[in-house]
């Protein structure tokens, strides 16, 4: 049995959060794609040249320690908005999606271009400042630079020609500004649901 939900959105607003609760809850498997996308900025920052580093991209490259942080987000929104990269990592995430027992993808295109016809499509999202917060409560520092950062990221991601965020037209919005964590996945939850 195949089953494929896409979970997209901008950063911070519980993507990944939902999709680990709702693959749990389902037995999905489950991939944060904007991992891929921090592994190549990663290897680029390294000096790496990032459709290389997206062509070669190995399990090393996903386990590295340092791909959490706000220098690697921003890493990851510079490499993603290269075609040849995102092209690169097309087929991996699709047949992981099309794999058996179901999957679970988050990221910002997975709605849109890598599953358009995922069974259930989630949009995620919250107001910049509620994401800001969240994002400083993880990694610290100043909030007011998390939020410059948030926003301008959210800003390269919206913006770029290939494959930008947006909603699929078919995506259920779930805005997490003012809901509890339990109330965001038993949303995502619902909808699943529905849809089986
Ligand atoms: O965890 P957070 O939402 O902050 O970011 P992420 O999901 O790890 O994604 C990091 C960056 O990778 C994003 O800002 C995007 O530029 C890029 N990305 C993308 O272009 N397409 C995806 N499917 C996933 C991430």
């Amino acid at each position: 049995m195949t089953f494929t939900v896409a979970i997209d959105g901008p950063a911070a607003a519980g993507k990944g959060t939902i999709s680990k609760a709702v693959a749990a809850k389902f037995g999905f498997a489950h991939l944060d794609t904007g991992l891929l996308y921090r592994a190549v900025g990663a290897k680029a920052a390294d000096g790496v040249d990032p459709i290389t580093a997206a062509q070669t991209l190995n399990n090393d490259d996903l386990n590295r320690d340092d791909l959490r942080s706000l220098a690697a987000g921003q890493a990851a929104s510079k490499v993603a908005v290269i075609p040849e990269v995102r092209a690169a990592l097309v087929d991996f995430q699709r047949r992981f999606a099309s794999q058996d027992g179901g999957a679970v993808l988050d990221g910002r295109d997975i709605g849109t271009v890598i599953c358009p016809d995922a069974d259930v499509k989630l949009f995620v999202t919250a107001s910049a400042e509620v994401r800001a917060h969240r994002r400083w409560l993880e990694v610290g520092g100043d909030e007011a630079q998390v939020l410059a950062e948030v926003r301008e990221r959210d800003d390269r991601d919206m913006n770029r020609a290939d494959a930008p965020l947006k909603p699929a037209d078919d995506a259920l919005l779930i805005d997490t500004s003012d809901l509890s964590i339990e109330d965001a996945i038993a949303a995502a939850v619902n909808a699943i649901n529905a849809a089986r």
